[in-house]
């Protein structure tokens, strides 16, 4: 009787395709209302190496796409960079269709000779940094407009893939600060004057939320300075809905995605159950891990000082793990204008500025500095490993 031996065999072999075929798509949800735990991959293994950490950022990069900021598109399709005085233009071709714009570069004075380091600020820069250090300004809001919940869609990015794509205008930024960092790495370091090995990205406010994405979603940038990011940024969206419930004036993932239009409209849907998704934004800072990450912030209510010092202070745990933790700085001080750097943080900038961009030796120190306190106890129910 054959057919009867075979039969036990050929349901085992259809119960595996039906998990091959369920695996790749599913990040199982495991409800919490702490900040989750970032060492345990999606099917319950734990991140015990470097070299998992590496893969574990494949899987919270996918999370991040498929919750809030919509799917990255891969890399240009062909790309052409020229350089006339201080614009630099890009013309890209990508899913078919073709865009040129522009970056405008101010010179730094570089370290002789040599090619400078530079920064590429979305919108504009507003931290202090280095006269050695060029400053390559994107118009992110003309790749992607941010001019309210009307504007879904429009900008330079939506041209090229359709204004229906997936992608929020923090993503189609980041893809289009990956764009700028290809055209300098085409030209060269001579022609173009910038050592595209040396480059930091930073943003405030609004620009911070998206600086701090271009940081997470681009290994080649050395150096991330969000400044004053708040919700979307440096914030927990679940720390933020927890003092919102409290009565605080603060951002939430709820107000976020009415107000504008930062995010994928995948977001939406999980707005209303943070608790139910499995991540938070400690994650961010851990897709930038370990690249060089200061992040400095103020104490105003709406940016959510003790979400942003808690999930700040979860996100160093991944740093630590990873034994660079003077790689993070956080430093939230408040007293001051939105997206006025104090003079009092100028010193700390300057080692990650020496540091990552202008090849310094001297390691920062590690900086957790808050106006806050914070229960972490209350947020992080687990602890570190030790990465080797
Ligand atoms: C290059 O740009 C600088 C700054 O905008 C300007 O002062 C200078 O005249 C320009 N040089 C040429 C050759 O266009
Ligand atoms: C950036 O682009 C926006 C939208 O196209 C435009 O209104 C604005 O003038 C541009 N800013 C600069 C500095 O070119
Ligand atoms: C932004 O939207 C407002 C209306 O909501 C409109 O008046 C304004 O012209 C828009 N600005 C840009 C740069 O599109």
């Amino acid at each position: 009787m054959p057919q009867l031996q075979l039969l036990p065999l050929l349901l085992l072999l259809l119960l595996l395709q039906a998990l091959a075929l369920a695996l790749p798509s599913q990040i199982p949800t495991r409800s919490t209302t702490r900040l989750p735990n970032p060492f345990i991959f999606a099917d319950g293994r734990t991140v015990a190496t470097a070299a998992e950490w590496t893969c574990r950022q494949q899987e919270i990069l996918y999370i991040f796409e498929q919750y809030e900021l919509g799917d990255l598109p891969p890399a240009s399709d062909s790309l052409t960079a020229s350089l006339s005085n201080t614009t630099l233009s890009i013309s890209v071709t990508a899913a078919g269709r073709s865009a040129t714009f522009t970056v405008a570069i101010r010179r730094g004075s570089g370290s002789g000779s040599g090619p400078s380091p530079a920064i590429i600020a979305m919108g504009n820069a507003l931290v202090p940094f280095d006269s050695r250090i060029s400053l390559l300004t994107f118009n992110n809001s003309a790749f992607a407009a941010q001019n309210g919940s009307g504007s879904r869609g429009e900008g330079i990015f939506y041209n090229i893939f359709g204004s229906g794509h997936s992608a929020g205008a923090l993503t189609a930024w980041a893809w289009g600060v990956s764009r700028i960092i290809d055209a300098l790495e085409k030209l060269g370091p001579q022609a173009s004057g910038i050592d595209a090995t040396r480059l930091g990205v930073t943003g405030c406010s609004r620009n911070g939320k998206g600086a701090f994405v271009a940081g997470a979603l681009d290994r080649r940038i050395a150096l991330t300075i969000p400044q004053e990011s708040g919700a979307g940024g440096s914030a927990s969206w679940r720390i933020s809905d927890r003092l919102k419930a409290g009565g605080a004036n603060i951002q939430t993932a709820d107000q976020i995605v009415g107000e504008n239009v930062w995010f994928s409209t995948r977001f939406n849907s999980h707005v209303h159950a943070i608790t139910s998704t499995p991540y938070d934004h400690h994650f961010l800072a851990g897709l930038v891990a370990p690249r060089g990450l200061y992040i400095p912030e103020n104490s105003i209510d709406w940016l959510g000082p003790v979400s942003m010092t808690g999930a700040m202070r979860a996100a160093r745990h991944i740093y630590t793990a990873l034994g660079v933790s003077e790689n993070m700085g956080f430093s939230l001080v408040g007293g001051h204008g939105h997206c006025q750097f104090p003079s009092s943080q100028n010193a700390e900038i300057a080692q990650f500025i020496d540091y990552f961009l202008l090849g310094g030796t001297t390691k920062p120190r590690v900086i957790d500095r808050s106006d806050v306190t914070v229960d972490l106890d209350q947020w992080v129910d687990w602890t570190a490993p030790t990465l080797s």
